[in-house]
Parts: C-alpha cells; sequence; structure tokens
C-alpha cells in the first residue's frame, strides 16, 4: 500500500514539474477536485481526444459527432431522472466532522481486501517460479476464495440496499465491517443521507424572473434531445452513432485522487441507436470494440479487466465499466451502458415532440434502443499518465525518470538539439524545428549539456531527441535517439520525417484494434 502510495504522490509532483497538470487557482490556495491542464498536459489530453474522435467518428461511417452546449433546458434533468435519482450516499463522521461516500468507504475496504489476494497471488509465484499458473490458482486457493467470497458478498448486499433504497442498510454494513474514518480511524458515524450531485445556477438577470438551471452532469442529453435533428438531417440509418466530447460538472461528495474524481471534467461518449431487440448483440460488440482501442495504445492486457454491473441505474438493462489498475488499483475508467429506450420515451413524455425512427424496411416507427459508451477525458489523462511515468535502473549504476507515453499520444514528439550553442549548430537544428514543425509538434532545447537535456526530455514524455553536431555541417546527418531503449542512430536529415511518422500516426496505432 506505501508503496503505491509513494507511486501516486510522484505521479502528482511530475504532472506539476512537467508542466501537466496544475490546481486550479493555485495562489488562492486551489479549488478542491478542480484543475488545470499546463502546456503539456493541454497537448496530451488533445491527442488523447483526437485518437478516440478518429476511432470513434471518423473511422465509421454510420457516426456522427456534435458540440451541444453545457447550459440545457431544466426539463431535460426531469426527464433523464437527475433530478430525482442522481444522488450519491453520504456519510458524516461526528468526531472528525469529514463527508464521505458510504459506497466509497466499502468499495475501499473490500479493495483492502483484493490486495490480500494479490500478495498472495505474488508469494505464490515466487514460491512455483515458472510452474506457476495464476488462473489456477486463484480458482483453486482455499485463502484466496475465501476473500473472494467476502467481497462478493459485501458488494452484493451494498448493491441490493442502494438500489432498494435502504440506507440504513448501508450504515448497518459498514458499522459491521468495522470500517473508521480513513483519517481519523473514528468509527462515530451519522445516518447514511442520499445527496443532489448537480451543480445548479441561473439564467437572466432579475432575481424574481431567474431561470434555475443546471451545469449537465453528462454530456448525453445533449445527444438524445438532438437525436431527430441528427437523424433528418443526417439521412442516418439505424444502426448509427451520435458522439461527443465535452464538460461535465459533478459537486462529488469525495473528490479526491487527483483527477480521478473531479467536479469539473471532461467526458467522451457515444450514443448508439439500435432497433428494439438488437441491444444485447450491440452491447457485446462495443464492450468488445472498446477495449480494443484500450488494448491498441501497449498499456498491457493485463491492466484493464471488465466490470459487470449486478446494480444497474434506473435507464439500464445491461452495464459494464471497464476498469484500470490505477497506481490505488482497478478502478473504473469507462463505463458500456446499454439504455434502452428510456432516454428518447422520457424526452418524448417531458416535451410532448415524437422522437421515434421510420424503419423502411420494417416500415414502422418505433422509438430506438441505446447503447452508449461513456469515458471519462481526465481519467484517461490519468491512467496514460501514471502508467507511462517509470523509474529505471541503467546498467551504470543511476536512475532514470522516464515518461514511456505511448508516442502517438506524447506531447512533444521529438525535441532538436545542438550539441553546442556556437559554430553555426543552433541555426541548422532551429531549420530542422521549422521543417518538422508542420507535421509534429516539436521543441527546441539547447541549454545545459546534451546528457542532461536527452534526461529532460525522457522525463518530459518526448519519443525522439535530434541531435545537430558538426559532422552534421559535413554530412547532413544527425543522432536520433529513442526515449525508450535510449538507442542512437545516425540519419539523413531528409529521413526524419519518415521515421518520426511511423511512429507517431494515428493509423499505424490504430490499426492495431
Ligand atoms: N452518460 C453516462 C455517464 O455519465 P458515468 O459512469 O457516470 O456515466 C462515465 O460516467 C465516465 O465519466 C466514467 O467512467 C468516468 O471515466 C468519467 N467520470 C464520471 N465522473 C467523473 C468525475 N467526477 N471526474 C472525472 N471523471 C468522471
Amino acid at each position: 500500500m506505501a508503496k503505491q502510495e509513494d507511486k501516486f504522490k510522484k505521479v502528482l509532483s511530475h504532472a506539476k514539474e512537467y508542466g501537466y497538470v496544475f490546481q486550479s487557482s493555485e495562489i488562492y490556495d486551489g479549488l478542491s477536485a478542480v484543475y488545470d491542464y499546463a502546456q503539456n498536459g493541454v497537448e496530451l489530453k488533445k491527442n488523447i481526444r483526437d485518437y478516440w474522435w478518429k476511432a470513434m467518428v471518423q473511422m465509421h461511417e454510420n457516426i456522427v459527432g456534435i458540440d451541444a452546449s453545457i447550459l440545457m433546458h431544466p426539463t431535460t434533468w426531469k426527464a433523464s431522472g437527475h433530478v430525482d435519482a442522481f444522488n450519491d450516499p453520504l456519510i458524516d463522521n461526528k468526531d472528525s466532522k469529514k463527508r464521505y461516500r458510504a459506497d466509497v468507504l466499502i468499495e475501499d475496504y473490500c479493495a483492502k481486501i483484493e490486495s490480500k489476494i494479490e500478495k498472495e497471488v505474488k508469494k505464490a509465484a515466487k514460491r512455483f517460479g515458472d510452474a506457476f499458473n495464476k488462473e489456477e490458482f486463484l480458482a483453486t486457493n482455499g485463502r484466496v476464495l475465501g476473500y473472494q467470497e467476502k467481497i462478493n458478498s459485501i458488494l452484493s448486499r451494498m448493491g441490493k440496499s442502494l438500489e432498494n433504497e435502504d440506507l440504513a442498510d448501508v450504515k448497518a454494513l459498514i458499522e459491521e465491517l468495522q470500517i473508521a474514518d480513513p483519517l481519523t480511524g473514528s468509527r462515530n458515524w451519522t445516518e447514511v443521507k442520499q445527496f443532489n450531485l448537480m451543480f445548479g445556477t441561473k439564467l437572466g438577470a432579475s432575481a424574481d424572473t431567474a431561470m434555475d438551471l443546471y451545469l449537465r452532469p453528462e454530456t448525453a442529453q445533449g445527444i438524445f434531445v438532438n437525436f431527430l435533428n441528427v437523424q433528418k438531417t443526417g439521412r442516418m440509418k439505424i444502426p448509427f452513432g451520435i458522439a461527443q466530447t465535452g464538460k461535465a460538472f459533478r459537486n462529488e461528495i469525495v473528490a479526491r485522487q487527483f483527477i480521478f474524481r473531479m467536479r469539473e471534467f471532461e467526458q467522451m461518449e457515444m450514443q448508439f441507436f439500435v432497433k428494439p431487440g438488437t441491444q444485447k448483440e450491440w452491447y457485446k460488440k462495443w464492450k468488445e470494440t472498446r477495449l480494443q482501442w484500450h488494448l491498441s495504445l501497449g498499456m498491457g492486457a493485463e491492466n484493464y479487466r471488465f466490470h459487470d454491473h449486478e446494480k444497474l441505474a434506473h435507464y439500464a438493462d445491461a452495464a459494464a465499466d471497464i476498469e484500470f489498475k490505477f497506481p490505488f488499483g482497478f478502478k473504473e475508467l469507462e463505463g458500456i451502458h446499454s439504455r434502452t429506450d428510456f432516454d428518447l420515451k422520457a424526452h418524448e413524455k417531458f416535451s410532448g415532440k415524437k422522437l421515434q425512427y421510420f424503419d423502411h424496411e420494417e416500415n414502422k416507427n418505433y422509438v430506438p434502443y441505446v447503447v452508449e459508451t461513456s469515458i471519462g477525458l481526465d481519467r484517461m489523462f490519468l491512467a496514460v499518465f501514471s502508467h507511462s511515468l517509470q523509474e529505471e535502473e541503467l546498467e551504470n549504476g543511476t536512475t532514470r525518470t522516464v515518461l514511456k507515453l505511448p508516442s502517438v499520444l506524447a506531447p512533444v514528439k521529438a525535441a532538436i538539439l545542438p550539441l553546442v550553442k556556437k559554430d553555426g549548430l543552433p541555426e541548422v537544428a532551429r531549420k530542422i524545428l521549422d521543417d518538422l514543425k508542420w507535421d509534429f509538434n516539436v521543441a527546441y532545447d539547447e541549454k545545459d549539456a546534451v546528457g542532461r537535456r536527452y534526461r529532460r526530455q525522457d522525463a518530459n514524455g518526448t519519443p525522439f531527441c535530434i541531435t545537430v553536431d558538426h559532422d552534421t555541417l559535413q554530412d547532413n546527418t544527425v543522432t536520433i535517439r529513442h526515449r525508450d531503449t535510449m538507442k542512437q542512430q545516425r540519419v539523413k536529415i531528409s529521413d526524419l520525417k519518415e521515421i518520426i511518422a511511423k511512429e507517431v500516426t494515428v493509423k499505424n496505432w490504430l490499426q492495431k484494434m
């Protein structure tokens, strides 16, 4: 656990030191769970968004994008169920006066049991060496099975209690498990209460006539209310999808773990409209397609898993999370939900407008069913950033900090370094920079010895360093150094574009899907 916390602290300080993420309004001591993306962070975030957009919109003839506004008519949120049911169960500790999400306290308790399973696996792997079969061990070891059974029974009881709105039982579970305030160890808890997560605001100048609005808590509703407009103007035929990326706002009670849970965040969502009765098969397809998208980034299949929901939201007939192994354990990264016809039907009812599709093959109207894929852009940023940050022991006994970002997502693709700041080398380096910047985001760096510059670029996540030296003046060649292997090659300046493009273009990465 201490090791995990240590790693997470390093992620936070590295994100700040290298210009990826800053606390919002830091000079005023910050605003809790609100963050700003800095000069490198904004590029990484944009690259993740573009990678998603390419895969989800531009590579599909039957998926189009929109950009709906953050403010929507307030009835939207009545229809969607958010006014009545977008709540988190909260509990206060009477001694520390700290507020927690009751379900998160219970899930964290289960995560501790899960780390005991991981310890057993590690011990057994050491004991059995090459003969170790992890699947078999997990399925047969008595102690592991006991731990797993305990987790299952706790989560299933919590799921049922939350579904039945039995908040007294959620509190009883916390007491039975003797869960204490993580900060103070106190077990003096209040009752569990529901808390609506939407941020309210007002539209209009005068206090009497102003209209109460909400900042959208998900981007999905902007797609549902535009369903017919897009279908008609785009002449879309079912099955088809509408995608968008954009800000969402939630007044999270437990807003911690850096950009994992924020009050203002960005979602990348796609609603796929299908014929009623076919939703199960599309749900299966999108679960698999989304996992393949993640795997294409090469961050290790062992770091992803599905979590199929037992407790379903009011709108869903099936739901699963793609979980990623963050430095604090496996947590939700993306949700895939089969949302039935709940949303469109609800908007029909509240707006009085028909939101139906005329199926020419079937010769009838129907309200389509929807399968949704929904991923937090900030959470994806954290997954990529924390996975990529590594400390490596080098052969000469030193260590290097390297940010092994998938090169397609790296903010800066190449740094151009003149070996010395004289003899015409900076001029040649700048000429290379001016040429490459048409195709890639590149940087120029002439300060400090070249070794230190390499380390700086490693820590920054730059996949290539291109060094201009005195030989360059004679033969138009440069040294290109690869971040991950630290291998250096002598290449022609005229070949640079092709070498970089091969490593960083979206096509070469997405084709792995
Ligand atoms: N339209 C469905 C929807 O919003 P969700 O599971 O509530 O579903 C989808 O959210 C994704 O949005 C999550 O998997 C997560 O990646 C991201 N997300 C949700 N709340 C977040 C928060 N407070 N901070 C950062 N990301 C969040």
